[in-house]
């Protein structure tokens, strides 16, 4: 029985969880997830704030930490090992994590794992749906647009990721033109529901291009374009800028995932394939629609882990530690956070990609 401790604190959620297993081969359990969203701390800013994203960590985590154990009805004495998320993310955060991390450890004579953020959502529905290697992960959040091959623990493959602003990004900047609250995602998604997706004809950036990367600062500066020739705008303006901003999205995805189909059946053969989406964006409604059927026509099973396993947390985290503790692959007190941490190292780092390197 192994049973593993998370901490997660790379963006803007101070989050604890506890997850275990009776041995390798079983599956995974959740046993708490505690996250505190600092939402409503960067609301009026229309974005992440790293300074107050790294003081609402040093507030918060002890106490959700012990809520975590709490919930699991377990003390540290119960605990195997602490894992903690060491990068990629915001550098005070990530420092809060870690430090905190580090004095549990200390001070309760635990292993460390270092988590990266990324492995996290990608293993997740190992946990959640007791997933086997290989499957293609498309990873969209507010810090990262990827298509990813996880072909093993520790070994993945990028096969595309935005060469400027991540999908999430894209979505809150777009709301954030439009005078919409943040986070942009749901927001923008509620208001597509009223409108006309095609009122304005928006480019879709990369379409028809054979590398798999993506691109969205050009869409949202085409919203830009039209909002500022139509102001002052209406409720209806909004909701057909809206409607006509994620249809480019979902086309641009589409159109996207259709190539690395193509490229895993080119690589990988034919036989099952599974697609896992995670990453906050993967709530959209008309996204996964379109990713759903988009499986159905190329023999791919769609994995989207429950939407609160698909944003932020500590569960992920935990049950990424856990499978490297299985591994004996522990972390020694001296790591040290890293903003940029790439899952796969070859792949090159593409102009702007994750620049903000924040939120992932
Ligand atoms: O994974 P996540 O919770 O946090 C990180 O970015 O790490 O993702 C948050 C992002 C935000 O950019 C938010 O606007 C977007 O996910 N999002 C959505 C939706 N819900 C959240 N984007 C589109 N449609 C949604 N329903
Ligand atoms: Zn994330």
């Amino acid at each position: 029985m192994t049973i593993i401790l998370g901490i997660e604190t790379s963006c803007d959620e101070t989050a604890a969880a506890v997850v275990r297993r009776e041995s390798p081969d079983a599956p995974g359990e959740i046993l708490s997830n505690t996250v505190y969203s600092q939402i409503s701390d960067h609301a009026a800013y229309g974005g992440v704030v790293p300074e107050i994203a790294a003081r609402a960590h040093v507030e918060g985590l002890d106490a959700i930490i012990a809520r975590a154990l709490a919930e699991a009805e377990m003390t540290f004495d119960n605990i195997d090992a602490v894992a903690v998320t060491s990068g990629p993310g915001l550098i005070g955060g990530l420092l809060v994590g870690l430090m905190t991390a580090k004095a549990i450890a200390t001070a309760r004579g635990l292993p460390l794992i270092a988590v990266n953020h990324l492995e996290g959502h990608a293993l997740t529905p190992r946990l959640t749906d007791g997933l086997e290697f290989p499957y293609l992960l498309l990873l969209v959040s507010g810090g990262h647009s990827q298509i990813l091959l996880v072909e093993g623990l520790g070994t993945y493959r990028r096969w595309g990721t935005t060469i400027d602003d991540a999908l999430g990004e894209a979505f809150d900047k777009t709301a954030k033109l439009l005078g919409l609250p943040y986070p942009g995602g749901p927001a923008v998604e509620r208001e597509a529901a009223k409108g006309n997706p095609k009122r304005f004809a928006l480019p879709r950036p990369m379409k028809g291009e054979e590398r798999l990367d993506f691109s969205f600062s050009g869409l949202k500066t085409a919203v830009r374009r039209e909002a500022t020739a139509l102001a002052p705008l209406t409720d209806a303006d909004i909701a057909d800028l809206c409607a006509s901003f994620q249809a480019a999205v979902t086309d641009t995805l589409a159109d996207r995932m259709r190539r690395a189909f193509a490229r895993y059946r080119e690589e990988m053969g034919d036989g099952a394939a599974d697609l896992v989406v995670a990453g906050g964006v993967a709530a959209n409604t008309a996204i996964r629609t379109m990713l759903a059927n988009l499986c159905a026509e190329n023999d791919f099973t769609l994995h989207a882990p429950p939407l609160n396993l698909c944003s932020d947390n500590a569960v992920m985290i935990a049950w990424a530690g856990l499978e490297h503790y299985e591994r004996g692959e522990l972390a020694t007190l001296d790591i040290a956070p890293r903003s940029r941490w790439p899952l796969d190292p070859a792949a090159e780092a593409l102009i702007g990609a994750g620049k903000r390197g924040a939120k992932a």
